[in-house]
């Protein structure tokens, strides 16, 4: 196999020569007892000393001052005004499936909107039997379900399409969150208001400055949707769409409309500005693709990654990294560490939910070599994650969204990992 090494550029040399390198005995993760005392052991730290603080300091937890840094993140460059901008999800800091609720990515077109629930009405309107206004309180008093599902902008990964961009996966893929919600399903909604034989689609609308809307077949409306008041089993963060958001499972998320005040039913697709001249896929030919609302398997590596380099050198190490699907779940990720010469099928561990984010980890002895990292995700309909070049022979290179092709991390001897791509 030839490998060509695009983007950023390491040294072919060295990966070459890992190739050939012999894999080394296993190393604990632990250390022999050093010939100078360690202080961390030795010494009385401050904490031992004084009394903590009292059960009334915090009443709202927050995490510890040493993880500091594990924040969202903007890219300046990547929108003109931060009120119709998009910050990333730290995929490289998190584990297990679950985001947690400070931590979700944000995507909005006009700012968050700080609504009073008691002000906020929900309206079912248009080909229904009975228009209705449902005030919070009369959501609440509905059956509701709880559900985990991953949240995808169809722009994630948008802007690796020509080649490699961003250098971590929090900027490469960190427009997804996962979390569990609890809400109605809206099919419940439209049968109270009575849904008339003609009416084949909706339209939400959020009450944020942008009145965002998208037009949702009805099959997909009565099937799945949620709509939701809570994250991870508190209230819906602003950020998110307080006090209520609609959840449409494994489809693009520009269509899980926030701060959701309206849902129109109607007989065709509105064709609106989210739907016509953003979230389409201009082709080669000059034909856009339409209407492209589930997301595909995908998966990245989320450590080692350009963020979360190798620190402890060689020896005994843990991968780690996360897959998800719009049409089902993940059974199975292969990974492998040298540019798609060998692929391991990689240790799943958590619920394998539908719809929903999977962990997986692969362990081995790192001889200290440069490494070609990939992961590939095969989702329970027998899809197989393509590749970015697979992608663009389809797609041409006109595309921003749905870019779902494997990712390639370069890491060199010192434990540094770069965005690469190989061919
Ligand atoms: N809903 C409203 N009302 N306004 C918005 O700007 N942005 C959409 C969608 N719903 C948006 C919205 C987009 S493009 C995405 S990707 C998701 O919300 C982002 O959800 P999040 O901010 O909870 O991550
Ligand atoms: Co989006």
């Amino acid at each position: 196999m030839v490998i060509k090494i695009k983007g950023t550029k390491p040294s072919r040399r060295n990966f070459l020569k890992a190739a050939a390198a012999a894999p080394v005995a296993a190393m604990a993760g632990g250390q022999a007892f050093a010939e100078e005392a360690d202080p961390a052991i030795i010494e009385k730290q401050p904490w031992t000393q004084f009394l903590g603080d009292g059960v009334d300091a915090r009443p709202y937890g927050m995490p510890s001052q040493y993880e500091a840094d594990v924040v969202r993140r903007d890219v300046p460059w990547l929108t003109a005004d931060p009120v119709s901008s998009v910050n990333f999800t730290p995929l490289h800091e998190l584990d297990g499936i679950i985001t947690p609720n400070g931590l979700c990515f944000e995507r909005h077109h006009a700012g968050i909107a700080e609504i009073d629930p008691g002000q906020h009405r929900l309206m079912i309107n248009g080909l229904v039997d009975t228009p209705l206004v449902f005030t919070m309180e009369d959501l609440m008093r509905f059956p509701r379900e709880n559900h985990v599902y991953f949240l995808e902008c169809a722009a994630n990964s948008g802007m690796e399409w020509r080649g490699a961009q961003l250098n971590g996966c929090q900027f490469t893929h960190g427009m997804i969150h996962n979390v569990m919600y609890t809400g109605v399903p809206l099919r419940l909604i439209l049968e109270e208001a009575g849904v008339k034989t003609s009416g084949k689609w909706i339209l939400p609308e959020g009450a944020d400055a942008s009145a965002m809307t998208r037009s949702i077949p009805m099959e997909k409306a009565m099937d799945d949707c949620l709509v939701a008041f809570k994250m991870n089993g508190e209230a819906l963060r602003p950020e998110q769409g307080y006090p209520v958001r609609l959840v449409v499972p494994g489809w693009e998320g520009n269509m899980w409309v926030k701060w959701l005040r309206r849902i129109e039913v109607g007989d065709q697709p509105w064709h609106h500005r989210e739907e016509t001249s953003k979230y389409t896929d201009l082709l080669e030919n000059g034909q856009a693709r339409r209407f492209t609302w589930e997301m595909d398997a995908k998966s990245v590596i989320t450590n080692p990654s350009p963020q979360a380099p190798i620190t402890h050198g060689p020896g005994h190490m843990v991968l780690t990294g996360v897959a998800w699907s719009g049409r089902g779940t993940i059974p199975r990720v292969d990974v492998t560490i040298d540019g798609g010469e060998n692929w391991v099928q990689a240790r799943m561990s958590g619920p394998s939910l539908n719809k929903s984010m999977h962990r997986f980890y692969h362990e081995f002895d790192w001889d200290g070599s440069p490494l070609l990292l990939q992961s590939r995700a095969h989702d329970s309909t027998g899809y197989v994650q393509p590749t970015k070049d697979m992608l663009r022979e389809v797609r041409g290179e006109n595309s921003i969204y749905h870019n779902n092709g494997i990712q390639t991390w370069y890491v060199n001897e010192e434990g540094i990992a770069e965005n690469v791509e190989i061919s």
